[in-house]
């Protein structure tokens, strides 16, 4: 779990910034004020997330683990570099009609928002995460940015239904998120694991299959696939999917709301 979390740590802020490039595109040729608006508080949002998320690679560097590496790695594969997946995408849709990879690349980004708000929900609906399993700054960082999350989860699927509303984009986009998100945090995740000094291919493997057990084919794992699934529905929209004054509660004693 604590690699899981390290890995999200990488992935999450080069995410973030491509989250920023890819809605940036169309701030112009939006219309609507709110959403223009919106866009704005959503870029705010995701560049001081990416700027917590980086401040913890100190941590991580003093447990001689090696996040510059594996986020140069993210970034060479995944985002920005001129043969990641993210330019990859953008030139290769764009040469088959002009602004698709633009388009693709704000579909994948409404993608990951779609999982980042369900996990988010998840995370308070089933309290996996605790005072128990890590330190309470660290909760704290997880659970506001979780909040975030649920806050801003209609900003890019918004941005796209108003720029393209084609089903296959929005589809195509979320299962190049999913195969994205998924191999980038397992791949951090294994690498961490490497360099963990006490490393313990036995105990981890008894750990990987029961949290496999409790969290993935448990009510967390039902609950996430479920809502994921909801995406794909014809006429899905983000706020269909309930957080029940998750937000109100969280914010309500906090002073950096
Ligand atoms: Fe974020
Ligand atoms: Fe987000």
């Amino acid at each position: 779990m604590t690699h899981f979390v390290n890995s999200m740590h990488v992935v999450f802020p080069e995410g973030e910034k491509f989250f920023i490039r890819s809605v940036r595109r169309f701030l112009k040729e939006v219309k609507d004020p709110d959403l223009k608006a919106n866009i704005r508080g959503f870029c705010g949002q995701e560049g001081v997330h990416a700027k917590e998320h980086e401040n913890f690679w100190e941590v991580m560097r003093s447990q001689n683990l090696h996040p510059d590496s594996f986020g140069e790695l993210i970034n060479t594969y995944y985002f920005s570099n001129k043969y990641s997946i993210e330019n990859i995408i953008l030139n290769g849709f764009n040469a088959l009609s002009p602004r698709l990879g633009e388009k693709m690349n704000l579909s994948i980004t409404a993608g990951l928002e779609h999982y980042t708000a369900i996990i988010a929900k998840a995370v308070f609906e089933e309290p996996i995460l605790t005072n128990k399993s890590m330190a309470p700054e660290m909760l704290e960082l997880l659970h506001w940015h979780a909040c975030e999350e649920i806050e801003h989860k209609a900003v890019c699927f918004d941005v796209l239904q108003e720029v393209d509303d084609s089903y296959a984009i929005r589809i195509g986009g979320m299962l190049i998120a999913s195969a994205t998100l998924w191999s980038s945090l397992i791949i951090g995740m294994a690498y961490f694991l490497y360099q963990d000094d006490e490393r313990n291919a036995p105990k981890q493997v008894s750990i990987g299959s029961e949290f496999v057990n409790r969290v993935i084919l448990g009510k967390m794992g039902k609950g996430l696939a479920n809502n994921l699934f909801k995406y794909f529905k014809k006429d899905f929209h983000p706020d269909q999917i309930e957080d029940n004054g998750i937000l109100e509660r969280f914010f309500k004693d906090k002073s950096y709301a």
